[in-house]
C-alpha cells in the first residue's frame, strides 16, 4: 500500500513540471518565414510531388553538362576524373559487385533529386529547374532510358520507368545481424552464396570476413549502400 504513494506524487510532480517547461520558454529566436522553409524544403518524391515547374530536353541539356558536370563525370557520362562516378552504367544488376551509378536508381525522381541537392559538386543549389529537367533529361537518354526528345517535367519525370523499378526487395537477413537493405533479388541470391563462403564485398572487392567468433551469415558489407 505504502509504495503506491509516492509514485503517485512523482508523476503529478511530472506532469505539473511538463506544464511549466511549455509555458517558459527562453524566448530566443524567431518564427521561420515561408521563403525561408521553401529554400530548404526541396526533397523530391517518387510520385514527383515537390518537383518545381520548369521543363528541358536531353538536347537542351548536352552543352549544360559539356559545360558544368563533363569535368567529373566525363564526357558523355563515361570515363570520369578518379574517384568520381561514371553517370552511364550497366542497368542489369546480376552481380552484386555490379558497378551501380544512375539506372541503379528505383525511381528517376532520385536524379533530379541528387543533381538539385548537391551538383555541381563546388557550387550546389545553382542550377535553374530548366536546367535541371535538361539535366535530368541528358542523363537518362544517355543510359538510353528515354528517347533524346523527350520533354521532362514535373508531369513526365515521374513515369519514366527506371530499369531496375521491380528488381527491389527488401531482404532481412535471418539472424538479424545487418539492418534489412534493398537489393535486388539477383544480388541477394549473390550475397548469399558469398556469405556462404566467408566472403564480404568491401568497395567492389572480395575480401575473406576478417573476424572470429560465430558465422555471420548475411554480413555484406556493400561499398555504396
Ligand atoms: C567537381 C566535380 C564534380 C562536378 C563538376 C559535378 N559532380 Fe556530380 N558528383 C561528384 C562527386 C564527387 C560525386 C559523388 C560520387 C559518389 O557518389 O561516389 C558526384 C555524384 C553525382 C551524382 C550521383 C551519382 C550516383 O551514382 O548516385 C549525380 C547524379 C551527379 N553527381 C550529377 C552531376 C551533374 C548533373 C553535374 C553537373 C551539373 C555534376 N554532377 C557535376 C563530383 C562532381
Amino acid at each position: 500500500m505504502s509504495m503506491h504513494k509516492p509514485v503517485f506524487v512523482l508523476a503529478a510532480l511530472f506532469a505539473f513540471g511538463a506544464g511549466t517547461a511549455v509555458a517558459e520558454t527562453p524566448g530566443l529566436g524567431k518564427p521561420i518565414t515561408e521563403a525561408n522553409i521553401t529554400a530548404w524544403n526541396i526533397d523530391v518524391l517518387p510520385d514527383g510531388s515537390g518537383l518545381p515547374p520548369g521543363s528541358g530536353t536531353a538536347k537542351q541539356g548536352a552543352p549544360i553538362y559539356a559545360q558544368k558536370c563533363a569535368l567529373c563525370h566525363g564526357e558523355n557520362g563515361v570515363n570520369p576524373a578518379p574517384g568520381v562516378l561514371p553517370l552511364v552504367g550497366p542497368s542489369k544488376f546480376d552481380r552484386i559487385d555490379t558497378m551501380k551509378t544512375v539506372p541503379y536508381y528505383k525511381y528517376a525522381t532520385t536524379l533530379f533529386d541528387v543533381t538539385r541537392r548537391s551538383m555541381p559538386f563546388p557550387a550546389p543549389k545553382t542550377l535553374t529547374n530548366d536546367e535541371l529537367y535538361a539535366l535530368s533529361a541528358y542523363i537518362l537518354s544517355l543510359n538510353k532510358i528515354i528517347g533524346e526528345d523527350e520533354v521532362m517535367d514535373a508531369k513526365t519525370l515521374p513515369q519514366v520507368k527506371m530499369p531496375n523499378r521491380d528488381n527491389f526487395i527488401v531482404w532481412d537477413p535471418d539472424d538479424g545481424s545487418v539492418r534489412p537493405r534493398c537489393r535486388t533479388r539477383q544480388e541477394t541470391e549473390a550475397a548469399r552464396h558469398f556469405a556462404d563462403y566467408g566472403l564480404v564485398s568491401v568497395r567492389g572487392k572480395w575480401r575473406r570476413k576478417r573476424h572470429s567468433g560465430p558465422p555471420f551469415p548475411g554480413a555484406i558489407l556493400m561499398s555504396r549502400f
